[in-house]
């Protein structure tokens, strides 16, 4: 995946290769500009111009979508088979509509008919009341809004679901709760891909992770090998930087 800047081609992500199990959580961590958002995108054919794939094949089961037509995808992949809750999609919602009427557009979009019950039974199981179906995105909380982009992403029963920093501008609390919400949709049997900075974080959810530096995955193995035992040198910084309440070792080095 790459983008073209004044006539030069510059690799965002380059030679990545991951493999995703039925029901199984992989998490991907890195630091900003790493390429996340761009490796996630490229799968979703989201990329923003300049942004192209210039190489490589992603395999759905037996099928290579990357062969697909965009039309193709569009009604075969997105949001049936996977679904996926961009970076700060919560503070896309659109102001001027009720949540159900932003429902109800992805059910039209797919040639389907809008089913209140299913929808209802999915706010429930993200923790959210029918009411809130009725209200404006202003009048809802950060994490409100946010498992409302989680609801929005299972409606058409998606086999994946991408998160990309579902939990980024949210309070601890919050954000433990959301990861509890993507604990249950993969005990549910969703697959889930989860891209944070934050690896403590993702490491309560994911199977494995894949260590993301410059565009490359530097490191990809079981969740417990990524955090007992980097091998990666990066890795090891980045397990190091994590901060630690109660860390004497850490605090020692706090001044204020
Ligand atoms: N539309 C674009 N045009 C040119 N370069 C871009 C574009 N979008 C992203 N990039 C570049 O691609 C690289 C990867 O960006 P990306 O958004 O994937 O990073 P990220 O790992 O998701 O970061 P963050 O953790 O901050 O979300 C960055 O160097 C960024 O500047
Ligand atoms: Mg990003």
């Amino acid at each position: 995946m790459s983008y073209l800047l004044r006539n030069k081609i510059l690799k965002a992500v380059d030679n990545v290769s991951l493999e995703l199990h039925k029901g199984e959580s992989l998490g991907i961590a890195g630091e900003s500009g790493c390429g996340k958002s761009t490796l996630v995108s490229a799968i979703m054919r989201n990329l923003s111009p300049p942004g192209k794939i210039t190489a490589g094949r992603i395999y759905l089961d037996e099928l290579e979508i990357t062969k697909l037509s965009d039309k193709e995808f569009d009604s075969k992949i997105r949001w049936k088979k996977i679904s996926i809750i961009f970076q700060g999609a919560m503070n896309t919602l659109d102001p001027v509509y009720i949540i159900k009427s932003q429902i109800k557009d992805i059910f039209q979009t797919h040639g389907q008919i809008y089913d209140n019950n299913k929808v209802v039974k999915i706010m429930e199981n993200v923790g959210l009341d029918k009411s809130v179906l009725e209200k404006y995105p202003h009048e809802l909380s950060g994490g409100m809004k946010q498992r409302i982009v989680i609801a929005m992403a299972l409606v058409l029963e998606p086999d994946i679901i991408i998160a990309d920093e579902p939990t980024t501008a949210l309070d601890v609390l919050v954000q433990t709760q959301i990861i509890t919400l993507l604990k249950k949709l993969k005990e549910k049997g969703i697959s889930i891909i989860l891209i944070s900075h934050d690896l403590a974080l993702i490491s309560e959810l994911v199977d494995k992770i894949g260590i993301m530096y410059a565009g490359k995955i530097i490191e990809f193995n079981l969740t417990k090998e990524i955090i007992f035992s980097p091998k990666h040198p990066y890795t090891q910084h980045l397990i190091f930087s994590t901060p630690q309440l109660g860390d004497p070792f850490r605090e020692k080095d706090i001044k204020f």
